[in-house]
């Protein structure tokens, strides 16, 4: 499956989430390429501290950006069980190519932050989108850093379960101190000496949701 994480907004968890499902995906003796498609190179800040701290990634890391990530993900499709692309935070060639050649496409909102011109950009891009695809993107959309217990995080679900064109996956992410405090050493949550279960079993009630399927896919 080839699974892109994207956003038009930056910081929104884009770069953790990525490196986390290819961390997660290895470890279960998958075969995934990590796509670094930003030219911040989070992916690949993440994957050479990973290097450095366990000595082996247990996945193959490249970075593509513009137009040829889209050509060289098609190419390298069927030498892997998974491609996950980590896209910058703005609507560039790359975010395109990467949610042109997706099969799913994984849209983090952070709820404090949450603005309708944001999401009227990302209805936009995905309608846009849809419209030159062959087989259509699921597109999902779900919280991301969200406050433990915070109003904002319902009224923010409800406002994404509203939207036809993105499929809302009421899995949120919370903000928590084991998911920055691991990604600055190259690892996963589900990695190193003290792991916190919460953080674990979010992240992973996500990714289960979007590899299982279950897919009620919206139409445009
Ligand atoms: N669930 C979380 N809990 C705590 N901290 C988080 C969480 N998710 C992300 N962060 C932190 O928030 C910051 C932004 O995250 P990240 O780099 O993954 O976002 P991004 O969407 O990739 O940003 P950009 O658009 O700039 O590429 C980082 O410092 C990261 O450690
Ligand atoms: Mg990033």
């Amino acid at each position: 499956m080839v699974i892109s994480f994207n956003s038009i907004k930056g910081g929104v968890g884009k770069s953790t989430l990525a490196t986390t499902m290819a961390g997660w995906l290895a470890s279960q003796g998958k075969d995934v390429l990590l796509v670094d498609g930003d030219d911040q190179e989070t992916s690949s800040d993440f994957t050479a501290w990973r290097e450095q701290t366990l000595g082996n990634t247990g996945y193959t890391l490249v970075n593509m950006t513009g137009a040829n990530l889209r050509k060289q993900v098609e190419a390298m499709k069927p030498k892997y069980d998974h491609i996950i692309i980590d896209t910058g935070g703005r609507d560039t060639t790359s975010q395109r190519a990467a949610l042109s050649v997706a099969d799913v496409s994984m849209i983090p909102f952070v709820p404090r932050s949450f603005d309708l011109w944001t999401i009227t950009k990302v209805t936009d891009l995905i309608d846009e989108i849809q419209s030159i695809r062959a087989e259509p993107l699921i597109a999902y959309t779900f919280l991301s850093r969200a406050d433990i217990r915070s109003a904002d995080n319902r009224d923010v679900a409800e406002a994404l379960s509203q939207i036809s064109q993105l499929t809302y996956l009421p899995y949120p992410i919370s903000n928590r101190k084991a998911i920055s405090n691991a990604a600055g050493l190259g690892l996963t949550p589900f990695e190193g000496e003290s792991i916190d279960t919460k953080a674990t079993k979010e992240i992973e009630d996500l990714f289960n949701r979007v590899l299982n399927g279950n897919h009620v896919t919206a139409t445009a």
